[in-house]
């Protein structure tokens, strides 16, 4: 497996100092859409090549052939709508074929796009297609529906990148984590999805693949989460911790994801592939219920999934795992495919019981997390509502 970026080029939408020049004398002339904290993290994403080959938000052609078959309209495997909903009032000032300046929540104006097509959706039928249910109280159905169904779609052009605030050390595009594995001579390279702190089982199938492949990439999602889930400032300090105490440095590569969560399961896993492989990765980590949220989801839906594609045009290889827990029969980490002891040997905690453990300063089982990693979350999690 090559490591090309997805569609064979790496995606770069960032504005030359000339070219930025040129755009800013224009700027004020033309009409403006302000977009959401996660729309601008979707921007940066397209313009730093980590959504390769988008070259802009989607128009109308992309988006239906998305939502309906998980491909571009010219064929390539693609399995999330990438989208700019503009307001009703924004939309009436605009049309097909102008340029629109893209501000963000806090004024500042971020790109240029070229508009392509501006169209009307039913949020129903993309929740239904995307998510597999138009339940309000699934997560990313809930955010979507609240969103205008009026989207714009069009080439970008990129003049500031956001400020990554305390993420910024840890932040990459794919054209320098590409030099990085390279330099490192790894020519396979695992990538890992989380948007929780690193727990045992985390662990567990990460090192299992990297047993068999020459350097992991762990690639923790920072971009906006469900409120209940652990903030990504509070974990950041955890994948830290973990990987002084637990993983061998010159194996292992640390950044961070800067796009939002979806929690789109299925679909999500095989974005989340395709987006590991433009940062360089050759294989990918899909475990039980990957970007799954409740019961939305068969516990392996996300890996049934990519069955529907051929290898050769994902261009990465998925690698499962099955549901993975410490047993104390055992003595140590397995999953239902090595251990052969009943249920009540093995630890196992929902997300949900070990968030709230921690919000009550209640240290999970040393089986479940490792105690290092428990004490920065305790205090990170206590920190933060101090603050609040
Ligand atoms: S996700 O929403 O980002 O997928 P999470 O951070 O919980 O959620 O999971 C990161 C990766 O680890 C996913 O591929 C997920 O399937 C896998 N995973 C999480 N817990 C387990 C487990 N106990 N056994 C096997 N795989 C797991």
């Amino acid at each position: 497996m090559d490591s090309l970026p997805h569609g064979g080029v790496l995606v770069n939408r960032v504005c030359s100092m000339e070219e930025k020049d040129e755009w800013f004398k224009r700027v004020e002339s033309l009409p403006c859409v302000t977009i959401s904290k996660r729309t601008l993290s979707d921007l940066e994403c397209i313009a730093t090549g980590v959504f390769s080959p988008l070259k802009g938000f989607m128009n109308k052609e992309d988006y239906i052939s998305v939502r309906d078959r998980m491909r571009l309209a010219d064929g390539t495997i693609w399995s999330l709508p990438i989208t700019l909903p503009v307001e009703k009032d924004a939309a009436s000032d605009i049309w097909e074929g102008d340029r629109v300046a893209l501000k963000g929540e806090d004024h500042r104006v971020y790109a240029v796009m070229e508009v392509e097509s501006l169209y009307q959706v039913s949020l129903e039928q993309e929740a239904k297609a995307v998510f597999q249910t138009v339940d309000p109280k699934h997560p990313g159905v809930a955010r979507l529906l609240k969103t205008s169904p009026v989207y714009a779609g069009g080439p970008i052009h990129l003049l500031h990148l956001p400020d990554h605030g305390i993420f910024s050390k840890d932040w990459f595009q794919p054209s320098q984590t590409r030099e990085i594995f390279q330099n490192r001579g790894w020519k396979k390279v695992v990538g890992f999805q989380t948007r929780n702190p690193v727990h045992r089982a985390h662990e567990y199938i990460q090192k299992s693949a990297l047993e068999t492949v020459d350097g992991l990439f762990l690639n923790p999602l920072v971009g906006e989460t469900k409120k209940d889930d652990i903030p990504a400032e509070v974990r950041l300090e955890s994948y830290r911790t973990i990987l002084h105490h637990y993983y061998p440095k010159e194996r292992v590569f640390f950044g961070v994801y800067p796009a939002a969560m979806r929690y789109a399961g299925p679909r999500e896993a095989v974005f989340h592939a395709l987006v590991r492989k433009n940062y360089g990765c050759t294989h990918f980590i899909v475990g039980r219920d990957h970007a799954g949220v409740g019961d939305y989801y068969g516990t392996y839906d996300a890996q049934s999934i990519f069955s529907q594609f051929r290898e050769e045009e994902l261009g990465i290889t998925p690698l499962f795992f099955e549901h993975s827990f410490y047993c104390r029969r055992c003595d140590g980490m397995a999953s239902f495919k090595t251990c052969p002891h009943s249920g009540e040997n093995h630890v196992t905690l929902s997300g949900t019981k070990v968030r709230e453990m921690l919000k009550q300063g209640i240290t999970p089982p040393p089986e479940f997390s490792r105690p290092e990693v428990v004490e920065v979350l305790i205090r990170g999690l206590q920190q933060k509502e101090w603050k609040n």
